[in-house]
């Protein structure tokens, strides 16, 4: 559910027409609907009413400054992944200590930088980096709170390349393992075993994949008591998915009861990772039309945005939909969508029936507001595009466009060039 809707022919987010910020600032632009992050923040937040519990937005979705200093207003805390999040996070407000730290690969700076933040625990995927944090508690002075993420091998029934708790996949540590990891950190001077986690995938339209894990988690959450190994948090993740086309995923009110059903006899506080439902179709990508191509095969729509501003058609063959954002009542016809880059791949939709777009005319590129402008890139030498958020009748501009300058601003030519 959103707040993009058509007053007189032109698409407006709450009551701000979609023309009117495009001649302020150009194209391309993302543009969110604080409205509906408010109302997808209460529909997860609702049913947790009375539930132990902490929702870690997951900042990777979307970690606009502006945003996450909502998120920190909403009570929400988040889940980091590297140590440019865990500071953009900071800045933006949120308490260290409602910040769980996840990811294969941290580095020791980054480790450093989340136990002086005191954050709420590192999700610990291998047994190395369990040994680099108790190390690194003990440089600092520091009994560091950890949980382990387990791989419970179920398959969430998603694209493979967001799928995450298959034994295939180089994330979480398998539960036998993750037995054998409890009980070393346990015996740690400077580890704190604080907590279980487990997050599956991303796009997930079942909940049945999410209470298959559980009950692995379960299972071994027993078998942990039996070697007198005892913890607070139950941290599951993040993963719901959201309606891009007709996926049907469940409410987040039925996803989150079937979930606390199952653990509420634990007794431990429940932490929560949403990403894509929260801010997913919160945000949309505002493109202009360059040009109309007409082969004897097809048609192409050559608009402004490409794979460097929303990577998900390209990448995962993901489907947005394409809205015009002024109805003409134009008949409809089957066009490619495609950016500038030089790479066939660079389409933002594939033989899709649309409303006839013109020159000069703007589109909407739907459901863009999580892993959109985070996965964007400046292939091409192309700048980064603005972001704006729109609370009902007023509007911010809270990135700016990128400009030639910070294209180049790191780089430099050495003497022997
Ligand atoms: N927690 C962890 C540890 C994660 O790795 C992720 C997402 C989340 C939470 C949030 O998942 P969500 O609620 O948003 O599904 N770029 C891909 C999605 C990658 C997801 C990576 N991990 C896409 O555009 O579909």
């Amino acid at each position: 559910m959103h707040d993009f809707t058509y007053q007189k022919g032109i698409l407006c987010c709450g009551d701000v027409a979609l023309t009117k910020i495009a001649e302020e600032i150009g194209t391309p632009f993302y543009c969110y609907s604080l409205a509906t992050i408010k109302r997808h923040i209460d529909a997860f937040e609702d049913p947790l009413k009375g539930v132990d519990h902490q929702t870690c937005f997951s900042m990777k979705a979307n970690s606009n400054l502006a945003l996450l200093r909502y998120m920190a207003k909403q009570g929400l805390g988040v889940d980091v992944v590297s140590g440019g999040e865990l500071y953009k996070a900071l800045k933006a407000g949120i308490p260290g200590n409602k910040i769980v730290y996840s990811g294969v690969g941290k580095t020791m700076q980054e480790i450093d930088s989340a136990i002086n933040a005191g954050i709420m625990m590192f999700n610990v995927e291998s047994e190395e980096e369990l040994d680099v944090i108790n190390a690194r508690g003990s440089v600092l002075g520091k009994k560091v709170p950890i949980s382990i993420r387990v791989n419970p091998d179920v398959d969430p029934m998603t694209h493979p390349y967001i799928s995450t708790g298959m034994k295939k996949n180089k994330f979480g540590i398998d539960i036998e393992t993750a037995i054998k990891q409890y009980l070393k950190a346990s015996k740690m001077r400077n580890i704190d075993v604080v907590g279980i986690d487990c997050h599956i995938g991303s796009q997930l339209t079942d909940v049945k994949p999410f209470i298959d894990a559980i009950e692995r988690i379960k299972l071994l959450i027993a078998t942990l008591k039996t070697h007198d190994i005892h913890f607070k948090y139950l941290d599951l993740g993040g993963g719901l998915g959201i309606t891009y086309l007709d996926e049907e995923p469940p409410h987040p009110k039925d996803y989150l009861h079937a979930i606390v059903e199952k653990v509420k006899e634990l007794g431990l506080k429940l932490i929560f990772e949403p990403g894509r439902v929260i801010v997913g179709n919160a945000g949309i990508l505002v493109t202009k039309v360059l040009y109309r191509k007409e082969t004897r095969h097809k048609t192409f729509v050559i608009v402004d945005a490409g794979m460097n501003d929303l990577i998900r058609p390209s990448l995962y063959n993901a489907y947005h939909g394409i809205w015009p954002v002024e109805d003409q009542g134009e008949a409809l016809e089957i066009v490619d969508i495609v950016g500038p880059i030089c790479e066939s791949g660079d389409f933002l939709a594939k033989d899709r029936e649309v409303a006839k777009v013109t020159q000069g005319k703007l589109i909407a590129v739907m459901s863009a507001g999580a892993y959109g402008f985070t996965m964007s890139s400046n292939y091409n030498s192309r700048t980064k595009p603005a972001e704006v958020i729109v609370d009902q009748s007023q509007y911010a501009i809270v990135t700016k466009r990128q400009s030639y300058d910070d294209l180049s601003s790191l780089e430099s030519v050495p003497e022997f060039i």
